[in-house]
């Protein structure tokens, strides 16, 4: 993937979710989200560059958010990102346990892709659903009352729908 590939992929994404919104902050936002869901969850360095001179704004500014929001991230990463929260009502309520379950079902740790390309292991502060610990996020969907038992049973649905090739 060339620069000029990227900037053109971006310029394109910059133009279209630039005219769909008004907040310039939320644009950033709205960019980089665009960005990485068109690159599989993740978005390439080149990207800070080209946002620079698509926006006018200073590269730091555009870093800062970028690094402020762990939800983006620059390296390469699965298809479903997996966020466990680690955060203390989820702890007293068996997330440890349940991590465990993951990285055994997974066979990677924190931080860690698996080599299919699937599945990337993260964890998170709380993720606001406190009521129905221990919560883990899949991409966009929130899993809550986990079980070591049940995220098994999750990470093999995913797996199964994946061999079926059903979206
Ligand atoms: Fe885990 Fe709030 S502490 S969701």
């Amino acid at each position: 993937m060339s620069f000029e590939e990227v900037r053109n992929t971006i310029k394109e994404i910059y133009e279209k979710v630039n005219s769909e919104s008004l907040d310039e902050r939320d644009n950033l936002i709205n960019i980089l989200h665009a960005i990485q869901e068109y690159y599989g969850n993740y978005i390439p360095l080149e990207a800070a560059e080209v946002l620079k001179e698509l926006t006018g704004k200073p590269l730091s500014k555009i870093y800062e958010v970028l690094t402020f929001y762990t939800m983006f991230s620059t390296n390469k990463r699965g298809k479903y990102v997996i966020r466990v929260c680690k955060s203390l009502p989820c702890h007293v309520t068996g997330g440890a346990a349940v991590l465990e379950s993951l990285k055994d079902a997974l066979e990677i740790d924190y931080g860690q892709t698996t080599q299919d390309g699937l599945f990337t292991l993260e964890e998170s502060s709380c993720l606001g659903l406190c009521g129905v610990s221990p919560v883990m996020l899949i991409n966009d969907e929130a899993y809550g009352n986990l079980t070591p038992e049940k995220v098994k049973e999750i990470i093999e649905e995913i797996k199964e729908k994946e061999r079926s090739g059903v979206k």
